[in-house]
């Protein structure tokens, strides 16, 4: 079984130049559309035998990618938990780790949320998320943060500094950042580690299987970017509603 989990260097194909050849890289994969992006990851990420554990009000893109993917079709399961519950995702966690260590198995367990939820407005306790998954003593839990609805107005969203640390930001295993919504163009990507990526490219049905974005969706994204590193997008301050949360 191919599982998803960081190459030794030895045997991760590709180039050796001087640029480097870190498999643990940031890197993006640029996609039509966040729809297409969470199904390219949520079909191909987990696999057959893995856990997935997802806020219940995620959105429905990433319901129809774990409907293409494996999961499901081996031991593993994806299952909700109660909207920004993070007591239930502890006690699901610990659960299923008990359940590896009793049985000899090892699983990726991958949590689902998003950052800003779109029909409540409200926002997932990302930092206190963080800590969490930090408690566990496993490098097997991977959180996937879709930013569709924090993205221009949170800056580059809400696990990037200054709403998170650096050190915090990097334990967020991949970001969705689509590009249709404050921003008001198409396109997203998955903000990813290269072997992740490399993975994706292989893997990812919605990204090989269909046109590449536009030209023109390329350079509206890039100059919706510029409008974000100007400053000319100002970042809502996190109101007291958004704060609570956190
Ligand atoms: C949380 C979330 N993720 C992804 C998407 C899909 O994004 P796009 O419109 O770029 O396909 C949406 C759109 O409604 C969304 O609300």
């Amino acid at each position: 079984m191919y599982t998803i989990s960081r190459p030794a260097s030895q045997t991760f194909p590709g180039s050796t130049l001087a640029s480097g050849d870190d498999p643990d890289a940031p890197s993006a994969l640029f996609f039509q559309s966040g729809y297409s992006t969470n199904v390219g990851i949520w079909s191909s990420f987990p696999q057959a035998g893995d856990l997935v554990l997802f806020d219940e009000l995620i959105h429905a893109s990433v319901h129809d990618g774990l409907r293409l993917g494996r999961i499901g079709r081996g031991a593993g399961a994806a299952k909700t938990f109660p909207h920004n519950d993070l007591r239930s995702l502890k006690r699901l966690i610990k659960e299923d780790l008990a359940e590896q260590e009793a049985k000899y198995i090892f699983r990726t367990i991958f949590v689902g949320v998003e950052s800003v939820y779109s029909m409540e407005g409200d926002a997932a306790p990302i930092v206190a998320l963080l800590d969490l998954i930090g408690t566990f003593d496993t490098g097997r839990i991977k959180l996937i943060v879709d930013e569709a609805h924090s993205m221009f107005v949170f800056g580059k969203g809400l696990t990037m500094p200054p709403y998170v640390t650096e050190e915090q930001a990097s334990k967020v295993f991949a970001r969705v950042v689509t590009f249709g919504k404050a921003p008001g163009v198409t396109g997203a990507a998955v903000v990813i580690p290269r072997y992740a990526k490399d993975y994706l490219v292989a893997h990812a049905r919605p990204f090989i299987f269909t046109t590449a974005p536009t030209v023109f969706s390329v350079v509206a994204v890039e100059n919706a970017l510029d409008v974000l590193e100007d400053g000319r997008a100002n970042a809502v301050s996190l109101s007291s509603d958004y704060s609570k949360a956190y």
